[in-house]
């Protein structure tokens, strides 16, 4: 089993005092910095891009720094990311057209990789790649915006999923991204997830702290495969 990782979006953070809130963060209790990047093509939204990343590597974050690429196409952010200190790099298999060059070429610059699926992405997206991926990022809402309901067809894909990793005999985590809530993430575990993505539900209460406190006191005795 996986240990549990919560992953705070920081596209719900105060933008302005950025270093600030990762570190503020982290000190809550995040294991991961999830670091949304959107790019008013692929999705209806602008975010932020590898000088930021880099900047806030610069500015010291102790804990690995999670990419999740809403962008197409992808190759070249992959190896911007990479030199600007992701740890970890998730992109979404429609935005890139050469699948399996996208994966090698996350690996190839030294990072965790994840393929990420809509809501509407069938599975047959894993079916030559499933073991070469380190995540599967199974979102929860359609992407571009923090602050949506969770959808709740996500828990069978999550379902599905998990049964397809057992089968193929390797520890390759799945993420949730979308919704994630103090009252849906024992569900959402019990399912199969590992590792949550949580940006409104940290950012906007005044006490991180307390959230993620919340958050893992819901995941305890869980029983996963
Ligand atoms: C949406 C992003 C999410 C977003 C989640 O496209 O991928 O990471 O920040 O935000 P919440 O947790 O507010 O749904
Ligand atoms: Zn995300």
């Amino acid at each position: 089993m996986q240990p549990f990782q919560i992953a705070p979006s920081i596209l719900s953070a105060n933008f302005a005092k950025l270093g600030q809130e990762v570190e503020d963060v982290i000190a809550a209790g995040a294991d991961l910095i999830h670091f949304d990047v959107m790019d008013n093509h692929y999705v209806p939204n602008l975010t932020i891009g590898p000088l930021i990343c880099e900047s806030l590597v610069k500015h010291g974050v102790s804990k690995p720094i999670d990419v999740h690429l809403m962008v197409e196409p992808v190759d070249q952010m992959i190896v911007d990311f990479a030199k600007a200190g992701a740890n970890r790099i998730s992109f979404h298999p429609e935005a890139t057209r050469h699948l399996d060059r996208s994966i090698q070429l996350v690996r190839d610059n030294d990072c965790k990789v994840g393929l990420v699926l809509n809501p509407a992405t069938p599975m047959a997206y894993l079916d030559y790649v499933l073991e070469q991926l380190d995540f599967v990022l199974v979102m929860s809402v359609n992407p571009g915006f923090g602050g949506q309901s969770f959808l709740p067809s996500s828990l069978d894909k999550i379902r599905q999923l998990k049964q397809r990793i057992l089968q193929t005999g390797k520890s390759i985590s799945i993420e949730i991204d979308g919704g994630v809530k103090v009252d849906n993430i024992r569900s959402i575990a019990q399912a199969g997830a590992d590792t949550f993505v949580a940006g409104s539900a940290i950012f906007n209460q005044p006490d991180y702290k307390q959230v993620i406190d919340q958050m893992r006191a819901e995941l305890r005795d869980i029983n996963q495969a």
